[in-house]
């Protein structure tokens, strides 16, 4: 997937990046984030929920796995972290989760990346030696605004 790199300085510019994503987001998008500990993807998550309209206190789902969000439309906030086999996954009810109305984000994507459906988005995280995070988002018509 060809991808724009953005960089950011700190906290807060991620979660602006985010919310920018949020705000083009549509109903039934799978957004896929992957990028290790540390990296700024529940700091993104927390833009892109204020970007969907969500009001609530967004939190990792670490342990709870998933959490379930209402913004202009359902959001559900996934976090693959502890998930390490098809079965473990499926409990979670991501099949029929993203195959909702809702948009569906995913922490920690590379430990589930042969189940992601088709279209998904992947955003990938990264950091620089200076402890910027490097932030990939696909270079789709939808996001050729976004400045950082
Ligand atoms: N540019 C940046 N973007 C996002 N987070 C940053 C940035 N610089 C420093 N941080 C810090 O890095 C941490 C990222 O945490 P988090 O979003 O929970 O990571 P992840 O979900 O990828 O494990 C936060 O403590 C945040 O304050
Ligand atoms: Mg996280």
């Amino acid at each position: 997937m060809i991808a724009t790199e953005f960089r950011t300085k700190n906290e807060k510019e991620t979660l602006q990046l985010g919310e920018k994503v949020g705000e083009l987001l549509r109903p039934g998008d799978v957004v896929a984030l992957y990028g290790d500990m540390g990296y700024g993807k529940t700091v993104f998550v927390k833009g892109l929920a204020k970007g969907l309209g969500v009001k609530d206190i967004i939190t990792s789902p670490t342990y709870t796995l998933v959490h379930e969000h209402q913004g202009r439309c359902k959001m559900y906030h996934f976090d693959m972290f502890n998930i390490d086999s098809y079965e473990a996954l499926y409990t979670t009810g991501f099949f029929d989760l993203c195959q909702s109305d809702a948009v569906t984000v995913i922490e920690w994507s590379q430990n589930i990346r042969q189940f992601l459906p088709d279209g998904a988005l992947e955003v990938r995280f990264d950091m620089s030696k200076a402890g910027e995070r490097i932030i990939c988002i696909p270079e789709d018509k939808r996001f050729a605004d976004i400045r950082c």
